[in-house]
């Protein structure tokens, strides 16, 4: 067997893994739930679930992929045989959920981007009420914009490993944190800067329902691109030489950074326009792609600079997701049947963008997509469904057996000489001993709690 593809350079992994983790995430799904569950106490409960959870689940994946140099499948089947190799399977099936309706959202930035920048030029014009359904209900326009989306990840992960995910994160990833930073920047000159870090940093406790500590733990899963073999991918092309727990700890602290800084953005344009703190819009959408670029013209200084900008920053972080979800199904092809990359490529881009046409036409332009619902009320349509699926039920689970497997099944010698977190006198150090508790008690039982809870009825996408 060839010898595995490495990142190329020291900071390859963890470039790459923010850019995993950095995506629609941190910028579309984190201000949002934050928001409903009332700003300081939820944020508090999620930095705590990202270090409890989300940080132990982190290495264990990456040490599985470092440890065997394999995807997924056939990692977990070295370490644990055929039935473990189960997990795995969920992983890659949970990849073409994602991907499926990922790239169909992440489309809309493209026009996002594109009415921007006619707007910067030649004038701000509001869009009628109903223009925005309108726009998700086009076919044609939502599978063109999915396309393009799908075929850029493609390009990418076609060129491999380091000439295509690391070069390219290599690009987006600084620019993408430049523009962020300029953007809080520029923010924090306007009046709703107080306000703002009121609401994220002054806890009040009585405020936060009790789903919100559910919904924090199952967004770290989702934010972290957790639960379903992107890290033990990326993991595996990791040199031996890495530190894993350095290198999870870096991209744990980056996505949260973002998430943050996200919010900061965000909320503080939305609390110096008056009277729009009552009237955000009850979607997830709607914070993103309706009433920000609206405030931005309407009410923000410079707001007609910083609109496209935003909407660049938010291509750049929803495409080097993409990428890792692509990823893990071609590395399965590659792996499993010695597929050729650009043949693995172009058939995982394929089938993926299968289910892409479905979400992308169940946004109103076909009706039977579009009424689809397993889920019940409020869940109707394929794209929503898969959503629903995936952040509620597919990455939990995923996530679930990773922490059963690394914290009560794996030969604990494999994750001592792997993650190398001994003291010179061969005492264990103190992160190792609090990765060991994590992984074997805190996250198991967590992530049961929100299994239990979305089994009876909660609905945490
Ligand atoms: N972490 C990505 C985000 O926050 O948008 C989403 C994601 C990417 C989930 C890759 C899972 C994954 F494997």
């Amino acid at each position: 067997m060839a010898t595995r593809e490495n990142w190329g350079t020291k900071i390859g992994f963890i470039i790459a893994a923010t850019g995993s983790a950095v995506g629609l995430g941190n910028l579309w799904k984190f201000p949002y739930i934050t928001w409903h569950n009332n700003g300081g106490a939820f944020v508090i409960i999620y930095l705590i679930s990202v270090v409890l959870i989300g940080w132990p689940i982190m290495m264990a994946e990456i040490m599985i992929g470092r440890k065997t140099q394999e995807s997924p499948v056939p990692a977990l089947e070295i370490l644990g045989g055929k039935k473990w190799s189960i997990v795995g399977w969920l992983g890659v099936l949970t990849g073409f959920v994602i991907l499926g309706y990922y790239t169909v959202i992440a489309g809309w930035t493209i026009t996002s981007f594109i009415s921007c920048i006619k707007w910067s030029f030649s004038g701000y014009v509001s869009p009628s009420d109903d223009a925005f359904g309108k726009f998700i209900g086009n076919g044609p326009l939502q599978l063109l914009l999915s396309f393009l989306f799908m075929t850029a990840t493609a390009l990418i992960i076609w060129k491999g490993v380091k000439n295509g995910i690391e070069k390219s994160t290599r690009i987006l990833m600084p620019v993408l944190f430049a523009i962020l930073i300029y953007l809080v920047v520029m923010v924090l000159f306007l009046p709703g800067r107080t306000e703002t870090f009121k609401f994220l940093f002054n806890p009040n406790f009585a405020e936060l329902p009790w789903e919100g500590v559910l919904e924090a733990i199952g967004h770290a899963f989702f934010t972290l691109s957790l639960g379903m073999g992107a890290m033990i991918t990326y993991g595996s092309y990791m040199n031996k030489q890495e530190s894993i727990s350095r290198s999870a700890s870096m991209v744990v602290f980056l996505d949260t950074f973002v998430a943050i800084c996200a919010c900061i953005i965000m909320y503080t344009i939305i609390f110096s326009a008056p009277g729009v703190k009552e009237s955000i819009s009850g979607s997830t959408v709607g914070m993103l792609f309706i009433t920000l670029p609206h405030l931005l013209y309407t009410y923000i200084p410079f707001g007609a600079t910083i609109a496209p900008i935003f909407y660049i920053l938010v291509a750049f972080a929803a495409l080097s997701s993409t990428i890792s979800l692509l990823e893990v199904i071609v590395a399965l092809l590659i792996d499993k049947l010695n597929m050729p990359r650009h043949k693995a490529t172009f058939l995982g881009a394929f089938a993926a963008y299968f289910v892409s046409i479905l979400s992308a036409l169940s946004l109103g332009a076909v009706p039977f997509l579009s009424n689809w619902s397993v889920f019940g009320p409020g869940k109707e349509g394929i794209l929503s469904t898969l959503d629903h699926l995936a952040a509620n039920w597919m990455l939990p689970i995923g996530g679930f057996f990773i922490t059963i497997f690394v914290g009560w099944r794996l030969d604990k010698n494999i994750t001592e000489s792997e993650l190398r977190l001994t003291n010179p006198d061969g005492t264990f150090k103190l992160t190792y001993k609090l990765f060991r508790f994590f992984i074997r008690f805190t996250a198991p039982l967590a992530i049961l709690a929100v299994i239990l809870a979305v089994i009876f009825g909660k609905d945490f996408s």
